[in-house]
């Protein structure tokens, strides 16, 4: 038969595919609250207005109150005939409360329904991002701090460059996040207008207040523009691209621990309980949840390219290719929230070798810049000068296979007769550390005084 809910000028129901092709009930389920709470919204304005009866309205909003608990125990029927949670939730409250129900869809379409529903659904969304975002910040900090003067390499080209604290390296990430964070923050404000009430696209002859419904949900008041309201998606793709950004820092982070934990480089552990063995190899330690977050990134930029490319070229005001909107964003949410997650897990119990790390820091001339920057300032050469010296300093140390501060006095002063004994101290990798006291720069009280302000940003955040 036809559709109960618009087949009133329809002689024969959608064909199978039709059904199936149209039904987006599969997964717009996930906004049951948001659609219930959408509706409670709705029919009480509706009553404050006299638009519908108050007896209507209490008929109406207990029946929602029903089904919600319904929802709630036995999760949502998924009726392919009746397309949509915005249909199945309407249709369970008729068969609950009879004819009262219809009186729900007064002064309202499904279009502006659903992009209300949706905006709530991502405002929850960045809302868990955030808190878990937090949580990551928080591990960091707390293993950086203990690791502020943990000598390691640090890297350019992945090439040994200069040497850093460990606790720096894991503050980079703190940075990151807290960009990530203000982009979803910003998202979240930019998202809290209220769509309610703009109906199909052009609004409503019923005499509604939109702002009282707003404010019911917890908005800031309502949209402007009725066509605007129902063809805008930008919430969802502020949405994808900051969960974009976000999980681009996450892989980089997964990818520094899958290198670190490589034989050759021998910098992490990575616990158990986020590795893998190898049914075949029984030496084998993967770091599977590391890579399983880099791989995450490239679908969940595929996500926020799939709504961008749906988005593009359509005319005002709702097509029915913005149904397309929701999986993505679902699945980058899942994707978003496994990820952090994980990191943070491993963030948290990550063993790091140390020893291992202050090694390869002091054999791979990294303080080859230290030098240079000691004939500058206690020679007065000019920093060009003072880096072929340098050059031809590291070039010794390889041929003789030693480190810098191996090389005697003497041979040093073979190729520049202005060093003298005190070129040692700035050899050692503590030392090059310790002098990186510019805002921002290595140095262990640089870094603790950095994460003294962390742990006060995220008592606030
Ligand atoms: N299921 C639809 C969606 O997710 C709801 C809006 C339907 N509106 C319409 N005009 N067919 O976008």
């Amino acid at each position: 038969g036809s559709n109960s809910m618009w087949g009133g000028r329809f002689a024969e129901g959608p064909a199978s595919v039709m059904r199936e092709i149209n039904a987006s009930i599969p997964f717009d389920k996930r906004l049951w609250k948001q659609d219930i709470a959408g509706s409670k919204a709705h029919v009480a304005m509706l009553a404050a207005r006299g638009i519908v009866s108050g007896e209507d309205a209490q008929a109406i909003t207990e029946g929602l109150n029903r089904v919600a608990a319904e929802y709630e125990a036995n999760g949502v029927p998924v009726n392919m005939d009746l397309e949509d949670i915005h249909m199945v939730t309407e249709s369970r409250l008729a068969e609950l409360i009879g004819p009262a129900a219809g009186r729900l869809h007064t002064a309202r379409s499904r279009n502006d329904q659903v992009a209300t529903d949706f905006k709530l659904w991502v405002r929850d969304a960045i809302d868990e991002v955030q808190a878990g975002l937090a949580a990551l910040q928080a591990a960091l900090v707390a293993r950086a701090e203990s690791h502020a003067d943990s000598v390691m390499p640090g890297f350019t080209h992945l090439q040994s460059a200069q040497p850093v604290t460990l606790g720096h390296h894991l503050m980079a990430y703190y940075e990151m996040l807290k960009r990530d964070r203000s982009r979803f923050a910003d998202a979240r404000a930019r998202l809290n207008r209220s769509p309610l009430g703009a109906a199909a696209l052009a609004g409503t002859g019923f005499p509604t207040d939109r702002f009282m419904t707003a404010a019911a949900l917890g908005f800031d008041g309502p949209t402007d523009n009725s066509l605007d309201s129902v063809s805008d998606r930008d919430f969802a793709l502020d949405y994808l691209m900051a969960a974009t950004q976000c999980s681009l820092h996450l892989s980089r982070l997964a990818e520094e621990f899958i290198i670190w934990a490589s034989q050759p480089f021998g910098f992490v552990k990575l616990p158990d309980a986020y590795s893998t063995g190898s049914s075949i190899m029984p030496q084998k330690r993967n770091p599977d949840a590391a890579e399983l977050v880099r791989g995450h990134a490239g679908r969940i930029m595929g996500c926020m390219t799939a709504l961008c490319v749906t988005m593009k070229g359509l005319p005002l005001a709702y097509s029915k290719d913005m149904q397309d909107d929701k999986p993505p964003v679902f699945e980058a949410h899942d994707l978003l929230g496994l990820s952090i997650a994980a990191m943070t897990g491993m963030v948290e119990t990550v063993t790091f070798r140390t020893d291992r790390m202050r090694a390869l820091a002091e054999s791979g001339f990294a303080t080859a810049t230290d030098l240079a920057d000691w004939l500058v300032r206690e020679a007065d050469v000019p920093f060009r000068e003072a880096h072929h010296i340098t050059g031809r300093a590291v070039k010794l140390a390889e041929d003789r296979g030693v480190q810098l501060a191996d090389l005697p006095l003497e041979e040093l002063q073979g190729i520049d007769a202005r060093i003298h004994q005190g070129i040692y101290d700035v050899l050692t990798v503590d030392a090059s550390v310790a002098s990186r006291m510019s805002h921002g720069g290595t140095a262990p009280a640089q870094v603790r005084a950095r994460i003294a302000q962390a742990r006060t940003e995220l008592s606030k955040a």
